[in-house]
């Protein structure tokens, strides 16, 4: 099976711990025995911290967009070094690619400005034609408001993929500015336009990831290619 597997930044590295690290690459490189998995990692907390810096010392958007990208391919040189030794990430999909053609593993960042790692993954799932997504996120799935804020929050289990790009557009609690929407709009439009099989989960421990990628054993929700759905 091909996975692209999505690790939010603050799922890998909080407080930038190594055994948070260690135990994910752990592991990917343990799925990746009997899978090809690409990992795209994000920038979590640094990344925030350098783009308010920036935007207090007046950078454009751009600017910080290029920060963040800086941080997410910090993050995955770590997680690289993890792994199998440090390697250059590639910074675009026809080298992230290549390099999971040739290698079977490989880890990534960001892409280009004006995004987050969350379409990357998308991206890059539809590139290489994943048979998988998996998003390890903050959050333990899609709810139909933010579990955070509103204790009636519920999880959705299954959920078609024009749903979640409904649901995330609508710019409810779900999908408003800093809320806790665990996908944004452009990674949902990319997995509903791939029709790519796509978990999202609580990725704190990776264990969970090696669940749901080897066992398909998850607690989460499925975003199910549309055409695919039950009525
Ligand atoms: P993240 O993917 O970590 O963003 O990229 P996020 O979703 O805000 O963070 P998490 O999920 O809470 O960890 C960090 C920042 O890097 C820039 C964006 O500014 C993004 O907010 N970025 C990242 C890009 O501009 N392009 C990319 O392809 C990736």
């Amino acid at each position: 099976m091909k996975v692209v597997v999505s690790v939010g930044g603050s799922v890998l590295a909080p407080d930038l711990a190594a055994d948070r690290v260690a135990a994910y690459g752990d592991v990917l490189v343990d799925l990746a025995a009997d899978h090809e998995v690409a990992a795209v990692v994000g920038g979590g907390r640094v990344a925030r911290e350098y783009i308010d810096a920036a935007r207090q010392l007046g950078g454009n958007e751009i600017e910080l967009d290029q920060l963040g990208i800086g941080v997410t391919r910090l993050n995955a040189r770590l997680l690289g070094a993890a792994m199998e030794g440090p390697v250059k990430p590639p910074e675009e999909y026809d080298g992230a690619a290549e390099a999971l053609r040739r290698d079977g593993l490989v880890v990534m960042g960001g892409v280009v400005p004006g995004q987050t790692t969350d379409a990357v993954a998308a991206a890059l799932a539809e590139y290489v034609e994943a048979d998988l997504l998996v998003y390890a996120t903050s959050v333990p799935g899609v709810f139909d408001a933010d579990p955070n804020e509103d204790p009636d929050a519920e999880r959705y289990d299954r959920l078609p993929a024009a749903e979640l790009v409904e649901l995330v557009a609508s710019g409810g609690s779900l999908g408003s500015a800093g809320s806790n929407a665990p996908i944004d709009l452009l990674a949902a439009k990319l997995v509903q336009r791939s029709g790519t099989r796509t978990l999202v989960l609580d990725g704190e421990d990776p264990d969970r990831v090696r669940g749901a990628v080897r066992d398909g054993d998850y607690d989460g929700t499925e975003i199910v290619p549309d055409g695919e759905v039950d009525p």
